[in-house]
């Protein structure tokens, strides 16, 4: 089968490399081959134009090179052609090192430490919280959230999900549903936000919803920029000095140079790391995939057009 490949990871030749080995007997090509659009039956894409989404008039099935597909939804030329995105067991660990990483800075004080050290203080300061004493929410309980928020709890951290509409799927910990979001905000010392991005989720972590948190808080958002009202939140931080945000993800990408957020003394910024994926494991998630299309000949779509995600 003729398969495309375009992405903008900054280790998008690893990934061709190794895609290009397990699907030995297929053919690859990228866009700077020149290939007529439409004998493209797979693409594997991170960013894709829309203007060749739009030339690929036989495409049987896409895959999201990342977890999200908001990067594919947005285009104009989409229509429903089925979406596989990347379930990956290396991609979870990878986001769970990044939030417990956070979440100890934060806890630790690490920060108010480093801070000292600069000025050769030795800071004279003996509290900090345990695990058992900290409520972690978590925003979206999906693949990537439930498996956070399970390993939290597994470290002793009191640990409550939220999510949008009641599901079938099982849950070690309270799960609090769309209604009861202020009960959520009011019980979470730290909220780990790993929502998509979609029209419900827009600026949803807005002025009312910072103010509905515990002042001495810590949001830390890996789910998608857009749904953090950015403005809000820097006003937010400006009437409460021990509130705390990490940000991995923004409202545009990457972070523009004169955006306040760099310098705030509160936010901790990171260039949309939390979750890379990773080569060899989606490799073959990809092709174990792809086999079974060419199997069965169908493939189910990942994507709920209708949610959004
Ligand atoms: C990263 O944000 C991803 O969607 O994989």
């Amino acid at each position: 089968m003729n398969i495309l490949f375009h992405a903008s990871f900054a280790n998008q030749d690893e990934f061709l490399k190794s895609l290009k080995k397990k699907f030995f007997s297929h053919k690859i090509f990228t866009l700077d081959q020149n290939v007529p659009l439409d004998i493209i039956e797979i693409a594997l894409v991170w960013n894709l134009p829309d203007k060749i989404l739009k030339k690929l008039k036989n495409l049987k099935i896409i895959f999201s090179l990342g977890a999200g597909v908001d990067h594919i939804l947005k285009l104009p030329s989409y229509k429903n052609t089925p979406i596989i995105r990347m379930q990956d067991p290396n991609m979870r660990s990878r986001m769970l090192n990044h939030v417990l990483s956070q979440i100890l800075i934060y806890q630790l004080k690490l920060t108010e430490y480093n801070k000292a050290q600069l000025k050769n203080i030795w800071l004279n300061e003996r509290h900090t919280s345990l695990n058992k004493d900290l409520t972690i929410g978590v925003l979206g309980v999906g693949y990537l959230g439930k498996f956070i928020a399970n390993k939290l709890k597994s470290l002793d951290y009191n640990v409550i999900g939220y999510k949008k509409t009641v599901s079938a799927g099982k849950f070690s910990m309270p799960i609090y549903y769309k209604k009861s979001l202020k009960t959520f905000l009011k019980l979470s010392d730290i909220i780990v936000s790993v929502l998509p991005a979609t029209k419900e989720t827009r600026d949803l972590i807005n002025k009312s919803f910072l103010n509905q948190m515990k002042k001495k808080s810590l949001l830390i958002n890996i789910g998608r920029g857009s749904s953090l009202n950015e403005m809000d939140l820097l006003q937010h931080i400006k009437q409460n000095k021990f509130f705390f945000a990490s940000l991995d993800v923004f409202k545009t990408e990457p972070l523009p140079k004169n955006s306040k957020l760099w310098k705030n003394q509160n936010i901790t910024i990171t260039p949309h790391v939390a979750a890379i994926t990773d080569v060899e494991s989606s490799t073959n998630y990809i092709f174990s995939k792809f086999q079974q299309f060419r199997t069965k000949r169908k493939i189910k779509s990942d994507v709920k057009i209708k949610n959004g995600y």
